[in-house]
């Protein structure tokens, strides 16, 4: 039996579960030299906020045993330049594109989403979906801030479903006490879908110079460290509301996505483990090709469904 790879989340239909995570993979022209981005089930690009931003002092990033923290700081060239200088290459694309989005207040967030609007025009064309980033903590208004708070998470969801057709996926953070909380909440607010994890708060000190690593102090945790604070997000976040959740967080191998998918995700998006090898999105691909075979399922969904 060959299996079926695609997944619907609300109106879209992507080809296959496996998508690359916003902040991984730039506005995709970056690696379209070294791979068929064509082949990707969906491509999430770097946060767009309305205005450009030069992000976080350097050094942004720091090695752990198994993961990598970051303090980029929502670096990104602003709507104007996305729609001029990213959005021509993202219409040529064949795999669904979703456009993170980030801002530091309301507003911030619905004049990203009206810019993209006017330009993008009907569904589809160069962006398929919203991905609302209320989970970066790196920043020190916005992001994280909006996303541990249910009351914020729904009116900010509920604003922006007012400025388009488009699907929403609210991105949360795990950094809360009771994700299904908040994922109830953007659930109310009118979103599509969730995305479960953004990164974990982490903080390394260097013991000669007796400073943070990070002019931030803190910064956020990725990579296979955080896959299981991952997966038991996407299992409660994922049993608390009737829209698909997506899982992401520390999947590096077709393993771990099935992991996700088991747990109640219906896509899954590859992320750090991009920086170490390019190939793992297609290779994460085959793999859950390959299990589904040898399992006898036939769909993607129905692999939420036979967790024991
Ligand atoms: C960053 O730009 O600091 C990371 C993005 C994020 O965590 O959403």
């Amino acid at each position: 039996m060959q299996a079926d790879l695609s997944v619907r989340i609300a109106s879209l239909t992507m080809q296959n579960p496996v998508g690359v995570a916003s902040g991984t993979f730039g506005f995709g022209q970056e690696y379209a030299q070294l791979l068929d981005l064509d082949a990707l089930g969906a491509l999430y690009t770097k946060a767009i906020t309305f205005e450009k931003r030069e992000g976080n002092p350097a050094p942004r990033l720091f090695e752990t045993p198994s993961g990598l923290l970051n303090s980029i700081g929502l670096v990104n060239p602003g709507v104007e330049a996305f729609v001029e200088e990213k959005l021509p290459f993202l219409k040529t694309l064949h795999c669904s594109v979703v456009a993170n989005i980030a801002g530091s207040t309301e507003d911030g967030y619905c004049r990203v989403i009206q810019a993209i609007e006017e330009s993008a025009g009907s569904f589809g064309n160069g962006v398929d979906a919203y991905e609302i980033n209320v989970s970066c903590p790196n920043v020190s208004h916005g992001g994280m801030s909006f996303g541990t708070d249910p009351s914020q998470v729904e009116r900010l969801t509920r604003k922006i479903r007012t400025l388009t057709k488009r699907p929403i996926f609210v991105k949360l953070s795990p950094n809360v006490t009771d994700i299904a909380t908040i994922a109830i909440a953007a659930e109310q607010g009118g979103a599509d879908a969730l995305t479960c994890i953004n990164t974990v708060v982490g903080m390394a000190i260097d013991i000669e110079s007796l400073k943070p690593r990070f002019a931030r102090e803190t910064a956020g945790l990725s990579g296979p460290a955080i896959r299981p604070v991952g997966v038991a997000c996407v299992w409660k976040a994922s049993r608390a509301v009737k829209i698909p959740v997506i899982g992401c967080g520390g999947i590096s191998s077709a393993e771990d996505a099935i992991e996700y998918l088991l747990a109640g995700a219906s896509a899954i998006q590859v992320g750090t483990a991009i920086f170490v090898d390019p190939e793992v999105p297609f290779k994460i691909k085959t793999g859950i090709a390959r299990w589904m075979e040898r399992k006898g399922v036939g769909s993607i969904s129905e692999i939420a469904r036979i967790l024991k």
